[in-house]
């Protein structure tokens, strides 16, 4: 609790308030709730098929929500332009559930690839060379630069693939399941990195995530998804220490 009197005071940077989306039939967001405050690594825990995929492709404009606010960096996306859009996007990094490098492109080309999407964040001079370089550098995979993504271990993809999301300096970092299909040692090394790039740029990260023991190395708080809403808050100690049979059924092992 003392956390979160601690954190109450800080900035919320994404806010999402009631938040409906369904397909058809399937109702898969009944009225989610969320505040990312600045600085925080907010964890998303949910079951396989809960939603946890759309609410993030509702966040940054990938899916349209039936209904809902969401406002990012106390901006509400529903009324924004496509432009106004781009740019928000460009302060929000997404790490993409699996790694989605572009196989044709090398390495360095994928990382150069967002740099030219997002030109307007830089000036016209900006070196590219370097901010490649600097960008492998934070994930230790500098010597990969000129290799194609087949010729890259799972865990390497992830590198690559998060090198690519800093490389714009994203102030939000959102990460859907970044160490699922990577075996226990290469799934540690990716949640170090993540908290040395958090240290590092000060950002603010949304992880959504299966994984009990990613949760519980990078939480500062937890939200469960079940039945597409947010049916429980707290710090990892809290809800793993809940009698709830629901939440209960995600710590055991
Ligand atoms: N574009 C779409 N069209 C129709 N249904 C969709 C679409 N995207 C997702 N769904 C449905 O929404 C539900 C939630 O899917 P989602 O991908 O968000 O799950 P998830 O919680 O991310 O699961 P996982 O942990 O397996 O990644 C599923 O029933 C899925 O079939
Ligand atoms: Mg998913």
């Amino acid at each position: 609790m003392r956390k979160d009197l601690q954190i109450s005071n800080q900035e919320i940077v994404l806010h999402i308030k009631d938040l409906k989306k369904s397909f058809g039939d399937n109702h898969v967001l009944k009225g989610f709730n969320m505040n990312l405050y600045q600085g925080e690594n907010l964890v998303i825990m949910g079951k396989s098929g809960s939603g946890k995929s759309v609410m993030i492709k509702c966040l940054v404009g990938l899916l349209e929500a039936d209904s809902g606010l969401i406002r990012v960096m106390n901006k509400d996306i529903t009324g924004l332009d496509q432009r106004a859009l781009d740019i928000l996007r460009a302060d929000i990094g997404f790490l993409f559930q699996g790694s989605a490098l572009y196989d044709s492109m090398t390495v360095r080309e994928n990382l150069e690839f967002p740099l030219r999407r997002h030109k307007d964040k830089f000036d016209d001079n900006i070196d590219t060379e370097a901010l490649v370089s600097e960008a492998l550098e934070n994930v230790g995979l500098l010597n990969a630069i000129d290799l194609m993504p087949s010729e890259l271990s799972g865990g390497m993809k992830r590198r690559i693939a998060l090198a690519r999301t800093l490389i714009l300096r994203p102030k939000i970092i959102l990460y859907d399941e970044p160490t699922s299909g990577l075996d226990p040692i290469t799934a540690k090394e990716i949640i170090l990195l993540m908290q040395d790039i958090q240290k590092k740029y000060k950002t603010s990260s949304l992880i959504i995530t299966h994984d009990v023991d990613c949760a519980r190395a990078i939480s500062d708080r937890m939200i469960l998804l079940i039945d597409g809403i947010d049916y429980a808050t707290g710090t990892f100690e809290e809800l793993a220490s809940n009698e709830d049979p629901k939440i209960k059924a995600f710590f055991k092992h």
